[in-house]
């Protein structure tokens, strides 16, 4: 039996919903504003420790600590952050929750893990992955406190191959309890972006939802008004999203673990990717793009846009606590009406 998680975040309630750490856009207004509403706020992984304390001193001002936590996660890519450096701004601020995902080998989060937990012990490790396989590796080498199941689904990036949160999160639910790891609580992500998917997650065993593709369009997040007004705007999410490499090319070489690619809507860049066009004219001409007027949105569309399959079903901007609000009540809502029409 699952360990339940509001004993460990005595201020969250039930069913939990999660901002995904969307780096460069979850930052402490977005996670203060969540955590209030009885969820679990995140800021995004961000390169610069500078610019997290930052992020972290706003909600630090905003919200009280509870069991001498702030209450709200913190993400980092273990890939490419320095843990030397990460350290003592967890060991300052002592999130409730400290976020990892894309490790370049499982064996990092160990390190990580251990080393998080000697600095900070109250915080709590939550580790994403988009496997079973992954699932039992990083249980067995770390023992998360909790597992964010990626589906493939998801909004940015992920593990290239995978399976939708439907299959994915029963057979890592059941693949955990066989290997003695069935208390470690489950919270699900990819696809999710209303009551409903939460309700689906729920009934598949999650104790909680996370969500990054809805968030984009909390008032809170912070976010280009030409990405904003793409992600509002798209529909048809499994056709208008594509999973590819390309790009993390768009810049330079991509840095990423193989592992890994990211979901985003369909660029005019991966186009020319996928119609066999040279990468550096690619680069060339999104670097140009960028530099225009609208920054590579609205008509050039060669601005990266992570998002997830649920894009359709986003479509106006709320604040953040109204987005918890609905999509909790949702939750409850489509319990319901299941039961009764059954
Ligand atoms: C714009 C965007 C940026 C993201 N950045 C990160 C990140 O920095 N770290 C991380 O762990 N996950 C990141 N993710 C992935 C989320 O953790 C999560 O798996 C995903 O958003 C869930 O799918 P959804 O977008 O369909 O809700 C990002 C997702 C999006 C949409």
């Amino acid at each position: 039996m699952a360990h339940s998680l509001a004993d460990d975040y005595p201020w969250i309630s039930q069913p939990l919903i999660v901002n995904a750490p969307m780096g460069g856009f979850a930052g402490g207004a977005l996670a203060t504003a969540v955590t209030r509403a009885g969820g679990l706020g995140q800021i995004g992984a961000v390169y610069n420790m500078d610019e997290l304390s930052d992020q972290l001193r706003i909600v630090e001002h905003e919200l009280e600590r509870c069991n001498h936590v702030l209450p709200i996660g913190v993400g980092l890519l273990p890939f490419v952050s320095k843990l030397e450096k990460a350290l003592p701004v967890l060991e300052k601020f002592k999130p409730a929750v400290v976020w990892l995902f894309a490790a370049n080998n499982f064996d990092d989060y160990k390190t990580w893990s251990a080393r998080v937990r000697e600095v900070t012990p109250r915080s709590k490790v939550w580790i994403q992955v988009g496997s079973v396989s992954a699932a039992v590796a990083v249980a067995e080498s770390c023992r998360p406190d909790v597992l964010a199941i990626q589906g493939i689904d998801a909004g940015g990036h992920g593990f290239e191959k995978g399976a939708s949160i439907i299959s994915l999160l029963p057979e890592v639910a059941d693949t955990l309890a066989k290997h003695g790891f069935g208390d470690i609580p489950l919270v699900a992500s990819g696809g999710i972006v209303d009551g409903r998917g939460a309700a689906a997650a729920l009934a598949l065993g999650a104790q909680g939802v996370v969500m990054g593709t809805r968030f984009l369009a909390a008032e809170e997040t912070i976010i280009h008004p030409g990405y904003r007004t793409a992600v509002l705007a798209t529909t048809d999410g499994g056709q208008s999203t594509v999973r590819a490499k390309i790009f993390d090319e768009l810049r330079g070489p991509n840095i990423w673990p193989v592992l890994y690619d990211g979901r985003g809507l369909v660029t005019e860049s991966y186009n020319d990717h996928a119609a066999g066009v040279d990468i550096a004219q690619i680069r060339s001409l999104h670097a140009d793009a960028l530099k225009s007027e609208h920054a590579g949105f609205g008509e050039s569309r060669r601005a990266t846009v992570w998002a997830g399959t649920g894009v359709g079903l986003v479509n106006r901007v709320q604040p953040a606590e109204d987005i918890v609000t609905e999509v909790r009540n949702g939750a409850f809502a489509a319990l319901d009406r299941v039961r009764s029409r059954l």
